[in-house]
């Protein structure tokens, strides 16, 4: 692939966007790719229990969708190209394994959408967030004003969107917008530490809970009761869960298998 580097290493996946000279601009081929990785990643599923997406680079995660491609879009094509954008970006949201998004630099318009389809965000002190579409006549399109109303509230949304209010690491860790902010060079240190924290769950509560939280932002509250609880019934199928319980109760450390 030219724009989308993908590895697997001690099970987990991370996909790193490599179109540096652009900002890591999500241009039509990009989406391709990382819809070409996505199929990868639920073919191999059962190697992989987390996924980190990052862009190549210092300077930026993704400053965008790429505007030079959109200049040219008439509405039929734009609306082939945010539609399959919000695909892609769904298809993140929706895979069964934590993703953590590390936002080192611009998320600027897509690419905070990127970001917002992760589960978990960490930034560098560098990174600049926002989705400043309108101020390119735009909306954002690959789902920014719903992921980031819910996950901020309508009033921070609107001075983000409506006045294009571009955000800083710490003002986005005040608004758990991202759970950790830290130095370029320590990067991989906090990010290991989240990995190894994942890592001591159980897969299978992983993915139940992750699917519960996705229902909360799209059901109403008596339907996503409904489908917590059947979740949780489902748990109790689990050799990790009597794993879990009875490590709690015979004082030692869980090693669950995923089943
Ligand atoms: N699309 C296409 N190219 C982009 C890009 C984007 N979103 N963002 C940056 N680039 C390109 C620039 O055109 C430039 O290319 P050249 O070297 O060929 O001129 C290169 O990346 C470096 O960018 P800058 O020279 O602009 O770098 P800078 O340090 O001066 O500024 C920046 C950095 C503030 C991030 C600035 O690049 C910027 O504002 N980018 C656009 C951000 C934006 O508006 N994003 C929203 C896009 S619309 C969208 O995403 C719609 C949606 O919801 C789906």
């Amino acid at each position: 692939m030219k724009y989308v580097d993908f590895k697997i290493s001690e099970n987990v996946g991370s996909i790193v966007i490599t179109r540096e000279k652009a900002l890591n601009a999500l241009n039509s081929e990009v989406l391709q790719e990382l819809n070409s990785t996505i199929d990868l990643i639920e073919e191999k599923i059962s190697e992989i229990s987390i996924l980190t997406v990052r862009g190549a680079g210092e300077k930026a995660f993704v400053a965008g969708a790429d505007i030079a491609e959109m200049v040219q879009l008439t509405p039929i094509k734009a609306r082939e190209f945010l539609t399959f954008g919000q695909r892609v970006l769904d298809r993140i949201e929706q895979l069964p394994i934590p993703v953590i998004a590390i936002v080192n630099g611009y998320a600027l318009g897509g690419g905070l959408e990127l970001a917002l389809s992760c589960d978990i965000r960490i930034a560098t002190e560098n990174a600049v967030l926002g989705l400043p579409e309108v101020s390119l006549g735009l909306i954002p399109s690959f789902g920014g004003t719903q992921r980031l109303t819910r996950a901020v509230g309508p009033s921070v949304a609107k001075s983000m969107i409506l006045l294009g209010k571009k955000i800083g690491a710490n003002r986005a860790l005040e608004l758990g917008l991202v759970s950790d902010v830290c130095g370029f060079a320590e990067l991989d240190v906090r990010l290991g530490k989240i990995i190894s924290t994942l890592k001591k769950m159980a897969p299978v509560a992983l993915h139940a809970a992750k699917d519960a939280i996705y229902a909360a932002n799209n059901m109403d509250v008596i339907s996503g009761q409904e489908l917590e609880v059947n979740y949780a019934s489902m748990c109790f199928s689990t050799n990790d869960l009597r794993e879990g319980m009875n490590a709690f109760l015979e004082k030692r450390k869980a090693n669950f298998n995923g089943m």
